[in-house]
């Protein structure tokens, strides 16, 4: 596929190799799309960074460039502007063809890296056993979910680790209360979600009950030395919740599968020899009876290094050890070439601490780690989101809300949709609106839940791309009727010139959440073709227009619903036919 902003970079570097020092020839020339779209298609940005390195004015090697540059057969125009820009309007025929080369594209210009190159690897959702999700695990299983599948589009290997918190001190406590109420009492309450009113209950004996709090205690030392009755009642805890886990899976749509938990558990056996490696390395050291790593840069409030604790005094490993451990095993054992974590900013001091250590153990040659931050869920008062009482809400509830509210939004225009394909449309509509609000703003920020505007089919929503779409799809379902089929070339007038454009531009947009862990970039774009395409539709008649036109415009919209749908699925959205 030969893409007008590549086909002008080439073209540029060129001339770059023929006018300019050595020492600049190889910087890129930085051709993106124009913002304002009076002064032409795209523009080259680099010149003024140039120009300022060579202290020559920068419209002067602007100009220099683009006189030793052959265009003549991309642009109709292309002139110096501004402080040192290059501006490119594009000859019709070349934006014509690579329009053609869009629609003859299986992957819609997302470029595949060489096979086995990259291994990416995603730390997402990780719940934690006997405990309720919270908002905070609803949005790192839809920011990674998104992730995996823009990494495979890429034609990334992709492994799912979801990190289930299944181990440490507080299951003393769960298993004993487990025990008090009665197994069968307690894996019901647990597989349908109450997992918040569990672990409450458990907590407030061992804080009251001191008799409890002995046997709690008893009882982790018993599960860390592998006492066979013990890790029954344990499996019981975990089987329960991983139940539940999957149901909001399930009614979430991503890909997570059981196959893809690799519990904190899973570790045990590598918590020992992580400990020594380190101990070899001269990387851990005995502080207070723990052995503790002190990786270098970090150091407490009042100056004194901060410790990664990992084995505690009690001989006991915590969160921390199994961090290393999962690390040490992710580079060495799975050699992924990136680990990605999605995991809430709180923890960014833990990751980096974790990472800082890896990398001085040697283990992250061929690694590398990322936190992929976010910010927490705030309710519409600004604070943190909870439910009208003060709980925390549960995610299955969540889900089930927004369907109900999808339901009421969309009832009067579906009137005469049976039940089941009603209740489809809600889960579709429902389920993309909470996914596309978490998506589509900057991750590392905040984000207020709002069900009026995510559910909203106007502005930057799920709906309203999701409209977009059936839009499409009802221009195709009246095409047919009348016997209009689209062209197998698509010819670019004034009119399709945005709307070409923007759909070129699909392949970098993905590209770029590979390369920043940032879905609202994909979000964004898929708005700006949404608001392109609405525009393009208003302005030009399709199905109206003589039928040679009418066919081209049909095969236009229909590359344009092509992209949306892509875009959307990446995003792990559904796109409903009618809506
Ligand atoms: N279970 C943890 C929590 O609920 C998140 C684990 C994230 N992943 C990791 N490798 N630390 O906060």
């Amino acid at each position: 596929m030969a893409l007008p902003i590549d086909l002008l970079t080439q073209r540029l570097l060129v001339a770059m190799h023929a006018v300019l020092p050595e020492s600049v020839q190889e910087s890129d020339p930085q051709v993106r799309r124009s913002q304002d779209r009076r002064f032409g298609d795209y523009q080259a940005n680099a010149f003024m960074g140039i120009g300022k390195q060579l202290a020559i004015p920068p419209r002067a090697v602007a100009q220099r460039v683009l006189d030793a540059c052959n265009l003549a057969d991309l642009v109709e125009a292309a002139d110096v502007a501004g402080p040192g820009f290059i501006n490119f309007t594009m000859l019709p025929s070349v934006i014509e063809v690579a329009i053609e080369g869009l629609a003859g594209d299986r992957r819609l210009g997302v470029r595949q890296s060489p096979p086995g190159r990259d291994k990416v690897l995603i730390d997402y959702s990780a719940p934690n056993v006997a405990k309720e999700m919270h908002v905070g695990h609803l949005r790192s299983t839809i920011l990674g979910d998104a992730l995996v599948r823009v990494h495979e589009a890429l034609g990334h290997v992709v492994i799912r680790q979801n990190h289930i918190g299944d181990w440490g001190t507080p299951f003393g406590m769960l298993i004993e209360h487990l025990v008090e109420i009665g197994e069968e009492t307690a894996v019901a309450k647990l597989t349908v979600g109450d997992l918040t009113s569990f672990y409450q209950e458990a907590r407030r004996k061992f804080d009251s009950d001191s008799a409890f709090a002995e046997r709690a205690r008893l009882r982790v030392v018993s599960l860390q030395q592998g006492d066979a009755v013990t890790r029954r009642l344990w499996q019981l805890l975990y089987d329960a919740s991983r139940e539940y886990f999957t149901t909001v899976y399930t009614a979430l749509d991503v890909k997570l599968t059981d196959d893809d938990i690799v519990p904190e558990s899973s570790y045990n056996d590598e918590l020992e020899s992580t400990l020594s490696e380190l101990r070899e390395k001269g990387l851990a050291s005995l502080s207070d009876g723990a052995w503790c790593a002190f990786p270098a840069g970090f150091v407490s409030r009042d100056g004194t290094p901060m410790a990664l604790i990992v084995q505690k005094s009690d001989g006991g490993f915590g969160y921390q050890a199994t961090d290393l451990a999962a690390l040490r095993g992710r580079a060495r054992r799975l050699h992924a070439t990136q680990v990605l974590y999605v995991v809430g900013q709180p923890q960014s001091v833990h990751l980096e601490m974790v990472f800082a250590v890896a990398k001085a153990a040697g283990w992250l040659e061929n690694t590398k780690p990322e936190h992929v931050a976010f910010g927490s869920v705030l309710g519409d008062d600004g604070r943190m989101f909870k439910t009208r009482d003060g709980g925390s809400v549960r995610l299955i509830d969540l889900i089930d809300e927004a369907r109900a509210r999808a339901s009421v939004e969309i009832g009067s225009r579906t009137a005469n949709l049976l039940p089941d394909a009603r209740r489809d449309l809600s889960t579709m509509v429902g389920v993309g609106a909470i996914k596309y609000a978490d998506l589509s703003s900057d991750r590392i920020k905040d984000y207020t839940f709002d069900w009026d505007r995510m559910l909203s089919s106007d502005g930057n929503t799920g709906p309203y791309l999701q409209y977009a779409n059936a839009r499409i799809r009802s221009i195709f379902r009246r095409a047919a009727e009348r016997g209009v089929r689209p062209a197998d070339r698509i010819a670019i007038g004034p009119g399709e010139r945005d709307l070409a454009l923007q759909l070129l531009d699909f392949g970098e947009a993905v590209l770029s959440v590979a390369a920043t862990s940032q879905p609202h970039k994909l979000c964004t774009y898929l708005f700006e073709l949404a608001q392109t395409f609405s525009r393009y539709y208003e302005n030009v008649p399709v199905l109206n227009a003589v039928s040679e036109i009418a066919e081209s415009r049909l095969a236009l919209c229909g590359l344009t619903g092509r992209v949306l749908e892509e875009g959307l699925d990446l995003l792990g959205i559904r796109s409903p036919d009618a809506m």
